[in-house]
């Protein structure tokens, strides 16, 4: 007996036509990247468990809950990648990156797992482009990779977004705001979870979206007010080098994140037509992080952006990415000595860089316009045992319906020439 499958619940599938806008949406982002000198790098899809652990922080819903973790073979405790930063820091630690030039910039993209409850625009598998840049403390280069996030949305035609900026200051700054945070929540009525959470991290309880946490929350020392002199003028740079960027933020100062590693400057990018869901990606710097994992005391700075939730942010701003034809030229065999000439044509234009599908299986000729119809081509070649005999085929311009008679034997060219 047959069994019918289905993907696992709340994964991110794409298949066509949705899948060529996917493709546009990531290559959007990734080119942004590119163009500002970061180069790629291919990270493995799990990771020893305790790199999370010890990176992205054990009081963070990411790693207590939401991680896919498993034992392999030899008893070794992996998980799924949750996040891209932990395990690129750890490539940069392990290949030595940072003993060539600094910054080390590097950009990364494909799926990352995160068990949530599923919903519109939060999927357990779901895909991220990212960049991170270490060894530099350059409060330019935080603009920078602010500014590359922002243009690569801003080369999809995204407007409707926007850029929440916060501080969440340097070492010096969080043992002070550490003890005044604290402080403030022993004095709150909090459930025994949370109370076990604010011991672990404080900052964490900031972090909790429930509206009567909120609430109680609402009165709770902010960061901003305690920022050391070096973090407050580092956060004034990095705000000095967006006004002149002329990339828009809005002062965020009870923004937090969902990940323990971030220090300074931190960043959400928030789309209005997205609903619950609505960061389209986020990021920070992060001090601590390398040395942690067991590296050179260097600082890094990157983001994530979510390639799902910037794809709904298209069809939410009616943008049509990703709509450009399927292929240039459709080739239309009428019997068998036809389709054999056809195939060797096709392989031919396709190495001179034209996109060329053709019709299978001996269709006939309706059908087979149709079809050429439907890949949005601009010629179609017809060849029929008439024409093989006149060592000729016919080439049909299918926006105008103009047809030619051209030369068999300089079909390539002369489709070259009519594209
Ligand atoms: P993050 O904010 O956890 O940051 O994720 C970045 C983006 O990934 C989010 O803004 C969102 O668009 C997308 N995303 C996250 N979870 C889901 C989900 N379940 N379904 C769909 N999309 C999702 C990080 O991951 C950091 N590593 C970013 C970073 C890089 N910080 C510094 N460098």
């Amino acid at each position: 007996m047959s069994q019918k499958f289905h993907a696992p619940k709340g994964v991110a599938e794409y298949v066509p036509p949705e899948s060529g806008r996917f493709l546009a949406v990531k290559n959007a982002l990734s080119q942004a990247a590119e163009l500002a000198g970061y180069s790629y790098v291919e990270l493995p899809i799990f990771e020893d468990t305790n790199l999370y652990v010890r990176g992205v922080g054990e009081s963070t819903d990411v790693v207590s809950k939401e991680m896919y973790t498993f034992d392999d073979r030899g008893g070794r405790s992996l998980s799924l990648r949750p996040e891209g930063t932990a395990g690129l820091v750890r490539a940069v630690v392990e290949h030595n990156l940072d003993r060539a030039g600094l910054p080390v910039k590097l950009w990364y993209s494909g799926p990352f797992f995160r068990a949530e409850r599923p919903q519109q625009g939060r999927y357990r598998q779901f895909n991220q482009v990212g960049v991170e840049a270490l060894g530099s403390e350059d409060p330019a280069l935080d603009a920078e990779v602010i500014a590359i996030a922002a243009e690569g949305f801003a080369r999809l035609g995204l407007t409707n977004f926007r850029l929440l900026l916060n501080s969440l200051g340097d070492s010096q700054t969080r043992v002070e705001y550490r003890g005044l945070l604290t402080a403030f929540l022993s004095t709150l009525d909090l459930d025994d979870a949370t109370q076990q959470r604010a011991q672990l991290n404080p900052l964490r309880v900031l972090d909790d979206k429930r509206p009567e946490m909120q609430q109680k929350l609402a009165d709770a020392p902010l960061m901003r007010d305690v920022l050391s002199e070096a973090a407050s003028d580092h956060h004034e740079a990095v705000c000095e080098y967006l006004r002149e960027l002329a990339v828009d933020f809005e002062d965020a100062p009870r923004l937090v994140r969902g990940l323990d590693y971030y220090t300074r400057t931190t960043f959400e990018f928030v789309h209005d037509g997205l609903g619950a869901q609505s960061a389209i990606g986020g990021g920070g710097r992060y001090d601590g992080l390398m040395a942690d994992l067991g590296g050179q005391e260097l600082s890094g700075i990157g983001y994530g952006l979510g390639v799902d939730r910037t794809l709904l942010a298209c069809a939410a701003e009616g943008l049509d990415v990703g709509a450009e034809r399927k292929c240039q030229v459709f080739l239309v065999p009428l019997g068998q000595v036809a389709q054999t000439r056809l195939v060797v044509e096709a392989a031919a234009l396709r190495r001179r860089e034209v996109s060329v599908d053709l019709a299978f299986d001996d269709r006939a000729l309706k059908g087979a316009m149709r079809a050429a119809d439907r890949t949005g081509a601009k010629l179609a070649v017809i060849l029929g045992d008439d024409d093989l005999a006149a060592g000729t085929a016919v080439v049909k311009d299918l926006s105008t319906g103009d047809q030619q008679t051209v030369a068999l034997d300089a079909l390539t060219d002369s489709i070259q020439e009519m594209l």
